[in-house]
């Protein structure tokens, strides 16, 4: 069974759209599929697995508009995205990921680290694995030998809007995939990066890569479905 994950980011606008949205996802799949919602909607979606897209360090006091993971789990939350590239850059540091993370473990709620922030299109592979492994090592410090499902998202292939970035190549995600396993043997790989309808086969044929997260599309419930599909197989 493939993890497909749903990163909606800071969409839609509004409760109703929210809804709609997650009802037009069908429930039941062969692979697991997550809706990732804005915090603020997680509370009135209804659908099987539900992830957050961040959540703070502690677990409660005085860190105003903070999301806590007893929260989340409150709400039965499943999953959480962590290192996103996008939070990245807005200035989070490894140590903050590793102290997500270890909350996250501590309450049962499954971290989905994201690596790729930082690389570039051209660096060579061994350029790319060394951004790699040190954000996996740094994020993964005092969790031992646990199972990590492991997002490897080039941030130069993550679109910005629909779907219309230029994903990475499936061979190459392959290799990544396969490299992050020879280091951490128990992690479940997913890609992630302009996944849409048409290129997400070519992913989904390489049984090293566990799974997709999806950004743009997954607003698309039509095309989001058929990548669901692709990995089915
Ligand atoms: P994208 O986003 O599918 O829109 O490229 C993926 C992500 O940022 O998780």
């Amino acid at each position: 069974m493939k993890l497909i994950i749903a990163n909606w980011k800071l969409n839609p606008s509004t409760l109703k759209e929210a809804q709609e949205l997650a009802s037009s996802v069908p429930k039941k799949s062969k692979n697991k599929v997550v809706l990732c919602p804005p915090t603020i909607f997680l509370s009135q979606i209804k659908y099987p697995f539900l992830g957050a897209q961040d959540c703070f360090w502690e677990e409660k006091g005085p860190y105003t508009g903070q999301t806590s993971v007893l929260q989340l789990r409150s709400l039965g939350v499943k999953y959480c995205l962590i290192g996103h590239s996008e939070n990245r850059a807005l200035g989070e540091t490894d140590k903050q990921i590793n102290a997500k993370i270890r909350v996250l473990i501590r309450h049962k709620i499954e971290p989905v680290l994201c690596v790729g922030f930082g690389t570039k299109k051209n660096d060579s592979l061994s350029v790319i694995k060394k951004i790699l492994l040190s954000q996996i090592k740094k994020a993964m410090g005092g969790i031992g030998k646990r199972r990590l499902v492991i997002a490897y998202e080039p941030v130069w292939a993550i679109s910005r809007g629909l779907g219309t970035g230029r994903p990475a190549d499936p061979a190459h995600a392959a290799e990544i995939a396969g490299f992050i396993r020879s280091k951490i043997a128990n992690a479940a790989v997913l890609y992630g990066g302009s996944l849409d309808a048409k290129n997400a086969r070519g992913f989904a044929a390489r049984k090293i890569i566990a799974g997709g997260l999806v950004g743009g599309v997954s607003l698309r419930p039509a095309e989001f479905l058929k990548i669901v599909e692709a990995f089915n197989n």
